[in-house]
C-alpha cells in the first residue's frame, strides 16, 4: 500500500511509520489522519509486528497540530467529523495491543501532542517543545487533548497548558509525566531504536495483557481493576510464552518468546 503522506519501514519486529509532510511541519490533515489509521490497523493486524515507533520526518516537527488550512473552513459539522476521526485514531493507537513509542524531535504541538500522548512510551530529544495552543486559534484540543493530558499530567497542568497555550520544553514535560525519557538529539535514534529493540524481544502476550491492564485500570475503580489484572495474569498461564520465560529463568539462559 503506497501512502502520500507516511513513511513504513519494517525492520525486525518493529514497525516505523513516519509522518512525512516536513514542508508543513508534519501538519495533521484529513488524509494523514486516514492513512495512520490505516497504517496503526494494519500494524494491529499484523503478527510480524511486535512494536511500532511513530515519528515526525525533519529535523523541525514531531507533528506542529491539526492542518490549521484545513479548519479555517471547517463548519461545525465537518469539526465533529475531524474530531471524530482524531480521537479514533488516537484510541485505536492506545489500544492497539502492542507497544508504541512516540520519537519526539522539534514541535509536538496541538494535535501532535495528542498523538504523542495516546502512544504508550514518549522519547524525547531536549530540544522538543510541547503545547496545546489551540486557544490561540479560537479553538480547543478535539482530539482527546483535554482528556488525556488532564489523566497523564493532572488537573492544574492540563488546564495551565491548555488556557495559557504556552509551549513547555521537554524538561518540563519529563517532570509532568508527559515524557518517560530526554536525550540529546543526536541520541535520539539509538535511545528509541534501543527501546524498540528491547520490547520487540519480550513476550508479546503479556506486553498485551500488561497495556490492557493499566489502560482498563485507569478508566475504572480500584477492585475492577484489580480483577481485571487477576484475570490477564491467569489468562497468561495458558501461553506457552509463560512456560518459555519461567523455563528459560530456571535453565539459566535467555527466554525467546514466539507470541503463543
Ligand atoms: N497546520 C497547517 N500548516 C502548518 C501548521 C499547522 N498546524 N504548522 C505549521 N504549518 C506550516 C506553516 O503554515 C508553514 O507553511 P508555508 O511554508 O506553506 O507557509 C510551514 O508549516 C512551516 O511553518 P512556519 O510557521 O513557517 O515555521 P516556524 O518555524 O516559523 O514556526 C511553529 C513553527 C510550530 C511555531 C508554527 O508553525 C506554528 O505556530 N504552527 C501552528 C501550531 C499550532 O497552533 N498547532 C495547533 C493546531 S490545532
Amino acid at each position: 500500500m503506497a501512502y502520500r503522506n507516511l513513511e513504513i519501514v519494517h525492520r525486525g519486529a518493529v514497525r516505523t511509520i513516519t509522518i512525512n509532510r516536513p514542508d508543513k511541519l508534519n501538519a495533521l490533515n484529513r488524509e494523514t489522519l486516514n492513512e495512520l489509521t490505516l497504517a496503526f490497523t494494519q500494524a494491529a493486524q499484523d503478527d510480524d509486528v511486535r512494536v511500532v515507533v511513530l515519528a515526525g520526518a525533519g529535523e523541525k516537527a514531531f507533528v506542529a497540530g491539526a492542518d490549521i488550512s484545513e479548519m479555517n473552513g471547517y463548519t461545525p459539522v465537518q469539526g465533529q467529523g475531524f474530531s471524530r476521526a482524531g480521537q479514533r485514531l488516537m484510541s485505536l493507537i492506545e489500544r492497539l495491543g502492542k507497544p508504541v513509542i512516540a520519537r519526539l524531535q522539534g514541535f509536538a504541538l496541538g494535535g501532535g501532542m495528542e498523538l504523542a500522548m495516546a502512544c504508550h512510551l514518549r522519547i524525547a530529544s531536549d530540544k522538543a517543545k510541547f503545547g496545546q495552543p489551540e486557544i490561540n486559534l479560537g479553538l480547543i484540543p478535539g482530539f482527546g487533548g483535554t482528556q488525556r493530558l488532564l489523566r497523564l499530567a493532572g488537573r492544574s497542568a492540563a488546564l495551565e497548558l491548555c488556557l495559557t497555550g504556552a509551549p513547555i520544553n521537554a524538561q518540563r514535560a519529563y517532570e509532568l509525566g508527559l515524557v518517560t525519557r530526554v536525550v540529546a538529539p543526536e541520541a535520539l535514534d539509538e535511545a528509541v531504536n534501543t527501546l524498540a529493540e528491547q520490547l520487540a524481544a519480550s513476550a508479546p502476550l503479556a506486553a498485551a495483557g500488561i497495556l490492557d491492564a493499566i489502560l482498563q485500570g485507569g478508566e475504572t475503580s480500584i477492585d475492577q481493576g484489580l480483577e481485571f489484572e487477576t484475570q490477564a495474569f491467569a489468562l497468561a498461564f495458558s501461553t506457552e510464552d509463560m512456560r518459555e520465560g519461567t523455563t528459560a529463568f530456571l535453565e539459566k539462559r535467555k527466554a525467546v518468546f514466539h507470541g503463543r
